[in-house]
């Protein structure tokens, strides 16, 4: 049930393909592809002909492949959304209020045959996902301002996890949710227990040596606690 999704934000960029080739080996769920453009957020990162290129290396020793999933930070949304479906994506976020159109980029991501999602920063309202949940596939919660990697938690946001979860068990959608930002071993296990289904994790997993040791600690986080048996003297 829980995605962990590394972000590539973190990962080598000049030895890419071996990094996420790397941290898919180590046990990743999807890969967290992060597009900035230095107009929605004052960063720039990489486009849809890296994500191109990477496509082959998402496979697995199993012949499975890792989901390729998309987070545009970008301004204007439409035409880039189309190149990274063409790219390979599997799954395209953006952020409402970077697109005039919200319904119709969500049509559109979905007529390019990707799932679509919905990020929501710090500071904005889950409000409109009212009006389009039948169309998307993924919420996004940032806990973070978008932007950059390595940051801190914003904790308020497990609030907003709460309500999106609220939301989507209302629609009675298969709707995963996704929180982005600030993820560590640490606190996984508290923006799970506010709804949460899928992590973006950057700098927590490419900042150590051995990503495996990283991932398997944030499931044994995500477990269950054991029932515990406790014996009553009697
Ligand atoms: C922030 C990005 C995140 C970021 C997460 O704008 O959307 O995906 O890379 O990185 P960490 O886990 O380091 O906060
Ligand atoms: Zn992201």
């Amino acid at each position: 049930m829980y995605r962990i999704a590394p972000s590539i934000l973190s990962a080598d960029f000049a030895r890419l393909g071996e990094d996420v080739q790397r941290v898919i080996a180590a046990g990743a769920d999807w890969i967290h592809f992060d597009v900035m453009d230095n107009h929605y957020v004052p960063n720039l990162t990489i486009g849809h002909g890296v994500a191109q290129a990477l496509k082959p290396h998402l496979k697995r020793a199993d012949g499975t492949a890792a989901l390729l999933d998309v987070h545009l930070m970008v301004q204007p949304v439409g035409a880039l959304a189309e190149r990274f479906a063409e790219a390979g994506a599997d799954l395209i976020s953006f952020h409402p209020d970077a697109t005039h159109h919200v319904d119709r980029t969500l049509q559109l991501i979905r007529d390019a045959g990707c799932r679509a999602g919905l990020a929501f920063n710090p500071a904005e309202p889950l409000d409109v996902l009212e009006w389009v949940i039948d169309k998307v596939d993924l919420v996004l919660v940032m806990s973070v301002n978008p932007g950059f990697g390595g940051q801190s938690f914003i904790d308020i946001a497990l609030r907003k996890v709460e309500k999106a979860r609220a939301i989507i068990e209302r629609s009675g959608r298969d709707i995963r949710l996704q929180v982005d930002g600030g993820i560590k071993v640490d606190n996984i296990r508290r923006v799970a227990d506010a709804g949460a289904d899928t992590f973006v994790a950057g700098s927590a997993i490419f900042g150590q040596k051995d990503y495996a040791a990283v991932i398997r600690a944030m499931r044994e986080a995500l477990a269950p606690a054991p029932a515990r048996h406790e014996t009553v003297a009697d």
